[in-house]
């Protein structure tokens, strides 16, 4: 297990079960859904890093300068020596820039993907000799204890939620997951949460309608998934990527569109598709800075501080447990 004294894989198998109880639940509704959680096998961990590299796409390295621009500032309202804990760790890039200038003295990274976890989690732990490293493969979009309590004790928690994942739950989702996550920072903890900004729908909608097709492999990969692991018989030539900016709900939803009248076998059930019937496959929520300070608010969370980009594509939160 621990390959590095100060290296260890906590591994609460987040998948286990709930893959095919949710995709069947998901096709099953009168408006088919899939959650986006599950794009996040390796293939599309791939593909998603391919995507975080687009010229379209602007998230990823709008908030990594940010976090190299304000890296210290940000330090300096956490202090030292704190618990580092990290929602969706991901390539674990920009927890790199955070590190540098945060100085944690144990970094908890969770993600739903094993493998990537395993290996980005390793890489900082070889990167930062001193800093306690311990991963946790689990799905953060529900409650959850952490593992390795004593090593927390004593040590201010925060909460780091990059990437503007926070998006992909709806405004009611997000407030139970804030309020989650406030508990689990609990008295003195705090988040710094990501969040993608309101903008022009031009930007947006090219962001994720990329012209090399890669946010249309992303999405399609999530069917390729569920054939693979669990032995559906979906046509990926029969379903089209469709990405639109809905002004009024504030968000991206990305679809599958079936291109036909069709039949999907999964599990002994058939799922029947009308020609031009979707599968909502993610939301991608966009917030002013008001409006996401609102809502932490209502999940008992300060807004202390927020940072945006020049150019205003994207905001940094600093959010303290209420007292
Ligand atoms: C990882 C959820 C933040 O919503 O922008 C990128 C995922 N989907 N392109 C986003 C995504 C299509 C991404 N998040």
């Amino acid at each position: 297990m621990a390959s590095h004294a100060r290296f260890s894989f906590c591994d609460l198998e987040p998948d286990a079960g709930s893959f095919l109880e949710e995709v069947l639940a998901g096709l099953a509704q009168p408006r088919k859904t899939l959650n986006p959680k599950y794009f996040y096998d390796e293939r599309g961990c791939e593909l998603f890093e391919a995507i975080c590299e687009l010229p379209e796409y602007y998230p990823t390295r709008t908030e990594m300068g940010m976090l190299e621009e304000h890296g210290r500032d940000i330090a300096r309202l956490i202090g030292e020596g704190c618990a580092l804990i990290e929602y969706g760790s991901g390539s674990g890039r920009k927890t790199r820039a955070l590190i540098a200038d945060l100085q944690p003295a144990i970094y908890m990274p969770i993600d739903i993907a094993a493998a990537q976890l395993r290996s980005s989690a390793r890489r900082i732990a070889g990167i930062f000799p001193r800093l306690d490293v311990v991963a946790v493969c689990a799905d953060y979009s529900r409650p959850l204890t952490l593992p390795q309590g004593e090593r927390l004790k004593g040590r201010r928690r925060v909460i780091f939620f990059p990437g503007s994942t926070i998006g992909n739950f709806t405004a009611e989702e997000a407030h139970e997951f804030l309020q989650h996550a406030r508990r689990l920072a609990g008295a003195g903890g705090a988040m710094v949460v990501g969040v993608d900004l309101k903008k022009d729908p031009g930007v947006l909608h090219a962001a994720y309608n990329d012209a090399q097709g890669v946010t249309a492999a992303f999405n399609l990969n999530l069917l390729a998934r569920i054939n693979r692991e669990l032995g559906s018989d979906f046509d990926l030539a029969a379903f089209r990527h469709h990405a639109f900016y809905d002004a009024g709900a504030g968000r991206i939803e990305m679809h599958l569109v079936s291109l036909k009248d069709q039949r999907v076998m999964l599990n002994g059930r058939a799922f029947s598709f009308r020609a031009g019937e979707t599968i909502h496959t993610e939301n991608s929520c966009k917030y002013s800075v008001a409006e996401f300070q609102a809502l932490a608010r209502g999940a008992g969370l300060a807004p202390e501080y927020c940072w945006i980009d020049p150019r205003q594509l994207f905001s940094i939160h600093y959010l303290a447990v209420a007292a």
